[in-house]
């Protein structure tokens, strides 16, 4: 059994004074949320998930509607895994009439996903921002799936000062490669079977880069290679993994991303190099 949750005043009554780890999800949850769960429970006496499917966060062109959602399921996966309580707040919970205020997040918010879908950033900074102001955790989890994401929200938290600690959690793959995500599910076999060649192109390059290759538009070249064979590629980027500045020349260390239509999902996929996940804070 896991506590339910349905609002703000609920979530402080939980709280307590302990530990508390925090996990933002919109649901549809799989390994990938998982291992973020397993991580917040090995590091505080207490857990709680969200799970809220953002509105601000889409724009009208995407798929908010369609969006997975599958409350019970998700309820008893995170019941398993030892989660304490899950907060599912409605949209009239968390966007109460005549709610105005929103959190703008600085230039780490503009290339990217960010320029392709715009106001994204100030959604997910925005109920980000919520959750933390309800929860009052110690910690909170963000995988590197979502890596421009978690910047965003390492650079919100400090600047904003919320004296919450961002802690980041490596992406978690299928056997095959493919990079987990709730929007797989919009794949046929068949494009399943063509989307293995994101990461496979994201691995072409960090192998690329471990034999030496350091030239950024070498990097994006054998990423592409791969990776437009999977659909229409909408962009391949090796930027400064702090500010996500793109690179010419020589890189010592990158993110190494890429985002790409495959059928109906649009899905997004990276890898570090030169840096571990735990540098980058
Ligand atoms: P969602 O896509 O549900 O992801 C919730 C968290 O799970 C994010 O931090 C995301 O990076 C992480 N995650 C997703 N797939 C993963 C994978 N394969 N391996 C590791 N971590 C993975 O991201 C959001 O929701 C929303 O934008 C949110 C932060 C909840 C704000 O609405």
């Amino acid at each position: 059994m896991i506590t339910v949750l349905r609002t703000a005043a609920e979530v402080r009554a939980w709280r307590g004074t302990g530990r508390a780890g925090l996990v933002p999800t919109m649901g549809a949850l799989h390994e990938g949320h998982a291992s973020l769960v397993r991580a917040s429970r090995a590091e505080n006496d207490r857990t709680l998930v969200s799970i809220f499917v953002n509105p601000t966060q889409f724009s009208p062109d995407e798929d908010y509607r369609a969006y997975p959602r599958d409350e019970a399921k998700d309820l008893a996966l995170l019941a398993g895994l030892g989660a304490d309580a899950a907060f599912v707040p409605g949209v009239e919970e968390m966007y109460p009439p005549g709610d105005a205020t929103r959190v703008e997040p600085g230039p780490v918010a503009a290339p990217l996903e960010g320029a392709r879908r715009p106001g994204h950033f100030v959604g997910v900074a925005t109920v980000v921002t919520k959750l933390l102001a309800i929860a009052r955790p110690d910690r909170a989890y963000f995988g590197q799936k979502d890596y421009q994401q978690l910047r965003v929200l390492q650079t919100v938290a400090r600047d904003l000062a919320f004296g919450v600690r961002i802690v980041a959690c490596p992406i978690v793959r299928d056997p095959d490669g493919l990079a987990l995500s709730s929007r797989n599910a919009y794949l046929s076999p068949a494009e399943r079977a063509r989307a293995l060649a994101l990461s496979r192109g994201l691995f072409a390059a960090r192998d690329a880069f471990e034999r030496g290759e350091r030239h950024a538009a070498a990097l994006r070249a054998i990423v592409s290679e791969h990776a437009r064979t999977a659909g229409e590629l909408d962009y391949v980027s090796v930027a400064d993994p702090f500010t996500l500045a793109e690179q010419e020349g020589p890189v010592t260390r990158a993110v190494i991303s890429l985002a790409c239509r495959v059928g109906r999902a649009r899905l997004i996929d990276n890898t570090l190099v030169g840096l571990a996940l735990e540098e980058v804070s």
